[in-house]
């Protein structure tokens, strides 16, 4: 029996996670589901948005199912404090980055497909899929505000870029690290190489801007380029991001397989999103060599909370990625064709999609037809 933490988070997180329960029920996964604590409720309450009691249950579990966060800027969120942990100095940071820096996840993992049928689907011959690296790179959280005057001076002696900067109050200043490491660069590359030779994928391309960041894409691409010599079947294509979200809206068909640092990851993955109905179609896995967690990219809409308005397709389509992921590749198998033919057919939609059916109606007809 598999022992599934589960962690409905914060605003519309619940009502998708009911419509996963009911399917993952209808599935009969032999498993046991064990409710986790994590989210903005818990940041207000007890200053920590990821109890440490949540980090000890993960441990426990096979992996873990996630709803959605409310993330918000330091100051907006330190408002929304207990008095009794104003002026404790805690500063937010989101739990869902926290879990992936914790248990190591270095793999996220964002199809982007185009079902048939779907009066969403920007064109529908889309199918791509985003590796984004998990760990590192701008969400590393090294970041500096005001900038201590040691690393100040440092910077100053060591990079003559530096200089217009050094005359100026740390205070003046903010500083947030890109840090790579080959090894970073080279388990996300592997994912994706991986990935695209199980299933026959023509090609990777690495989104970076290595022409101009040079150190930290530089790296990226420079270990892309040494590892696409394994595959030999598999080309390797180098686009910069910008040029990526151009080319993603103009010839998305042309692509395939995308890997990218952590934040371009981030921004490609929205625009992919969007191109197949938006974050209403768009699932994700958190993977790392003996965890995962799973999460539909969307976020919390508060506004919706508890109405069951939304579309669960997301949450559902992260259900089968974990089905996946766990070995139970029939039920992934047969999940997915029952969402893509109740994505054709039509019958039952929310609102997102033109229909009137709630989130919780749209899970019982895909258990229907499972
Ligand atoms: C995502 C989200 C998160 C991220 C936020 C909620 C912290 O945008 O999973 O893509 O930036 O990684
Ligand atoms: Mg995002």
């Amino acid at each position: 029996m598999y022992k599934i933490a589960w962690m409905p988070g914060d605003g519309v997180g619940n009502d998708v996670m009911e419509a996963a329960k009911i399917v993952l029920d209808t599935l009969k996964l032999d498993a046991e589901y064990i409710h986790g604590d994590i989210g903005w409720e818990f940041w207000k309450k007890e200053g920590k948005p990821l109890p440490e009691r949540t980090v000890e249950l993960l441990k426990q579990t096979d992996c873990a199912l996630f709803g959605a966060i409310t993330s918000k800027p330091k100051d907006e969120a330190a408002k929304e404090l207990d008095p009794s942990f104003q002026d404790k100095g805690l500063v937010y940071s989101s739990p869902i980055v926290g879990l992936r820096q914790l248990f190591d996840l270095h793999t996220n993992l964002r199809p982007c497909k185009a079902f048939a049928g779907n009066p969403l689907n920007y064109r529908d011959d889309i199918d791509l899929v985003v590796f984004r690296e998990n760990t590192e790179g701008l969400y590393a959280g090294v970041e500096f505000h005001p900038v201590p005057k040691d690393l100040m001076e440092m910077l100053d002696k060591k990079h003559k870029k530096f200089g217009r900067f050094a005359k100026l109050d740390g205070e003046e200043v903010a500083m947030s690290l890109r840090i790579f490491t080959k090894n970073g660069c080279r388990r996300i590359l592997r994912s994706a190489f991986e990935y695209a030779k199980k299933m026959g994928r023509p090609s990777v391309t690495v989104v970076e801007k290595p022409n101009v960041i040079r150190e930290t894409s530089g790296m990226m691409i420079r270990e892309a380029r040494e590892m696409a010599k394994e595959y030999p079947g598999i080309e390797l294509w180098e686009t910069n991001i910008d040029a990526m979200c151009m080319w993603l809206v103009k010839n998305p068909e042309n692509y395939s397989v995308l890997v990218a640092s952590n934040m371009f990851g981030d921004i490609v993955s929205d625009l992919c999103a969007q191109l197949v109905g938006g974050l209403g179609f768009a699932s994700s896995a958190n993977i790392g060599d003996n965890y995962a967690v799973f999460e539909p990219t969307h976020g919390s809409a508060p506004k919706y909370a508890g109405q069951y308005k939304v579309n669960p397709m997301a949450m559902l389509l992260t259900t089968r990625l974990m089905l996946e992921w766990l070995g139970e590749t029939d039920m992934a198998g047969r999940l997915e064709k029952v969402i893509s033919s109740v994505i054709t057919e039509g019958k039952v939609r929310t609102y997102d999609m033109g229909g009137t059916n709630t989130t919780l109606e749209v899970a019982e007809e895909i258990a229907r037809k499972l």
